[in-house]
């Protein structure tokens, strides 16, 4: 027997304001056709004014504890993976902790940029597994419309605000590929290619900033890198791509999640894509795909399912699990 982390709820929350492709024809010299065709990329949805990463954070907890009829205070701890925290300090994890009513557990924030939500999940499942926490919120939530260059059409095209919460909790399980739970985790990061994304302001320069990619090099990382990571969780466990019911990857660039499935040798139609109308979502974009995949009753509990992300840092890594 051993213990396993449990998905018990998932849920999301997507800004009210949608902004689609040819918006951004008014300003840019771009257009719907090049976004489409080379991310995916359809709209996006945008915070309202004042509208901050904590507060969307906070209502797709609020979904999440509904779905497993919890509340804020049944959980022991709240993780929230985020770049876009609303302030330098405190942490947006503490924020969304007072919202839900949680005050017995503990909170934190986990910055991996667009692997956050991995690192959280990965983070989630070992205070589990040694016995520190028996329910644990794990959220991805981003508002990275405050880090972009309107005037840059290479990066402001690609982003989008929303969030996504995941609740696991503690479970006694045979200790086979076939429990339900987290079943293996892989993580990485390798700080040499720091440049290759970047906000180029924090602490240091007491500005916020705003992105600078490096994308077709970052585009190279991806495919190589994203294929590996999964296929090394999954190796872990014992399972092959044959075994895999749904592909939950980062949402960045359709080209890039199409090459992936093929590298890890699982057809599209067993991926979960929402990047056509979210963009990229930074750490919310996995939670967002899970809670997305869930509520068209794709993924079904008993569903074999391989996320993998990779961002800034760079940090990358894949985590497996049986809904
Ligand atoms: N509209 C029109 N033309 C554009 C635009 C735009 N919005 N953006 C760039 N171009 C131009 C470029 O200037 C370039 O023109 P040139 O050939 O005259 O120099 C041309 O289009 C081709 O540009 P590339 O950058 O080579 O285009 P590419 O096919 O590589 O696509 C993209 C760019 C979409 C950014 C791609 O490289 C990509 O997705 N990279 C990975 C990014 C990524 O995954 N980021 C996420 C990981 S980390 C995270 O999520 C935070």
């Amino acid at each position: 027997m051993t213990r396993r982390a449990v998905v018990k709820g998932v849920g999301h929350y997507l800004p009210e304001r949608v902004v689609p492709n040819a918006e951004f024809e008014k300003t840019l010299d771009t257009s719907d056709e090049w976004i489409k065709t080379r991310s995916g990329i359809e709209r996006r949805h945008f915070a309202a004014p004042g509208e901050t990463t904590s507060q969307m954070a906070t209502q797709a907890a609020n979904a999440a504890l509904k779905m497993a009829g919890m509340a804020g205070d049944d959980l022991d701890a709240i993780i929230v993976a985020t770049s876009t925290a609303d302030m330098t300090f405190p942490s947006a994890a503490t924020m969304v902790q007072h919202a839900i009513g949680n005050s017995s557990g503990y909170a934190f924030d986990v910055q991996a940029v667009c692997a956050g939500f991995i690192y959280a999940l990965s983070n989630a499942n070992a205070l589990i597994m040694s016995g520190q926490a028996e329910r644990v919120m794990v959220i991805g939530a981003e508002t990275f419309s405050r880090i972009l260059d309107w005037q840059d059409r290479s990066t402001c095209v690609l982003f989008g605000d929303g969030a996504g919460a995941l609740i696991l909790e503690a479970a006694e399980a045979a200790g086979t590929s076939d429990d339900r739970g987290i079943l293996s985790v892989d993580l990485n990061s390798d700080g040499q290619y720091k440049d290759l994304l970047y906000v180029n302001g924090g602490v240091a320069t007491q500005n916020t900033g705003v992105i600078q990619m490096e994308g077709p090099e970052l585009f190279r990382h991806a495919v190589e890198k994203l294929a590996q990571t999964a296929h090394t969780a999954l190796d872990k466990v014992g399972l092959t791509a044959d075994d895999v019911d749904w592909v939950v990857p980062h949402q960045a660039n359709i080209r890039i999640i199409q090459s992936t499935a093929k590298k890890l040798g699982v057809e599209m139609d067993r991926v979960i894509v929402t990047v056509q109308d979210h963009g990229n979502t930074s750490a919310a974009s996995i939670p967002l795909a899970l809670s997305t995949g869930v509520q068209s009753g794709k993924i079904k509990p008993g569903d074999l399912v391989v996320t993998e992300a990779i961002g800034g840092g760079l940090a990358w890594g894949s985590v497996v699990l049986r809904w």
